[in-house]
């Protein structure tokens, strides 16, 4: 039996229907037949609560595996255990393979290899680079995070890769670029999420310059001393540990420089409820649920949140003379 009543942090259909989808009323029907099965708050609490479904595949071979395990930055530390890599590898967000957390079979379809990345916009000079050599010239290491989804749920996960400021320097963008508008992967023949015209895609988000060249803003390419998984987002994927999860893209293959704040993923499906600053705060609610605590995957009951995710001696700095932007939507 299909039950199609509102889930979690998805917005209401009449709130958040593209214009264009919403104008042609079959295709709304169609997308919503083929696509995203709505389910209840209580159906996602009661999905958080299960263990996953889907056991986490053992890594295939990567051309990148000799890179790992990378030294971990000792600045970087948690005070609760590490998520086990089970966890954290199992339960995920990637709804171009599906909007259920159980996408680890579906995700093994994307083909890592060739991956070009472009960096592209308001730079000397663009280029397109493959994945390899690019790792090649980026400073790896690991980093403790804790991560904090807009759903309440939250992990903490060794990440490998690099500071995205040491990309923001090998770009070296132009004097007027303000922004850094980062591309998801767009492959509906890999990615049955993507076959639905309901949704935008590709998946972008956007920082600002001074976000991407904060000391936090990480890029991952690997986790648990191992290359990236692919349900986590290989081969690159974006950690922004003082923000909602959401901000945090996956699959990277376009990094544009530009003068215009970029409209993320979801701010485009519903701007009332996810916005560009996406910092973590749990005195702001989300339009339809508490922020003030969370559930850490792997450990009983719930945690107070924090602002920033508790990383604001390194974040609160870039917000300072920002009292009217929304900043923790
Ligand atoms: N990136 C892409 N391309 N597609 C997505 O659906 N989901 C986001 C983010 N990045 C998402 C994405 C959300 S909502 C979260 S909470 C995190 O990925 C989840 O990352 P994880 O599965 O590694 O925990």
């Amino acid at each position: 039996m299909l039950i199609k009543i509102p889930r979690g942090w998805e917005r209401p259909v009449e709130h958040a229907t593209p214009e264009a989808v919403f104008r042609n009323r079959r295709a709304l029907m169609k997308s919503l037949a083929a696509g995203p099965i709505l389910a209840s708050s209580s159906l996602l609490l009661a999905a958080c609560d299960d263990a996953p479904k889907v056991a986490a595949q053992p890594p295939e071979p990567d051309p990148s595996a000799p890179l790992y395990p990378v030294d971990r930055n000792a600045t970087y530390t948690l005070d609760r255990p590490i998520t086990s890599e089970k966890l954290a590898t199992s339960y995920n967000n990637y709804y171009e393979f599906g909007s259920s957390k159980s996408v680890v079979a579906e995700s093994q379809a994307i083909p890592l290899r060739p991956w070009m990345v472009a960096i592209d916009g308001l730079v000397d000079k663009p280029i397109e680079i493959g994945v390899d050599d690019l790792l090649k010239q980026m400073p790896l290491e690991e980093r403790l995070y804790r991560h904090r989804c807009v759903e309440a749920w939250s992990m903490d996960v060794p990440w490998s890769g690099f500071a995205l400021k040491a990309l923001v320097d090998f770009a070296q963008p132009k004097s007027d670029a303000k922004y850094l508008e980062m591309t998801s992967f767009n492959n509906p023949e890999v990615a049955p999420g993507q076959k639905s015209s309901w949704y935008p895609w590709p998946y972008v988000e956007g920082v600002t310059l001074a976000e991407a060249a904060n000391e936090m803003a990480f890029i991952a390419t690997g986790a648990y001393g191992k290359p990236l998984p692919k349900q986590n987002g290989a081969p690159l994927r974006l950690t922004l540990p003082w923000k909602y999860g959401f901000k945090s893209s996956k699959g990277l293959v376009r990094f544009t420089f530009t003068d215009k704040r970029p409209v993320g993923f979801w701010e485009r499906i519903q701007g009332r409820e996810y916005g560009f600053w996406a910092n973590v705060n749990p005195e702001v609610s989300h339009p339809r649920w508490s922020q003030a605590t969370e559930r850490v995957l792997g450990i009983d009951g719930r945690v107070p949140t924090r602002l920033y995710n508790g990383y604001g001696e390194f974040v609160a700095e870039l917000y300072k003379d920002m009292k009217n932007e929304r900043l923790f939507m």
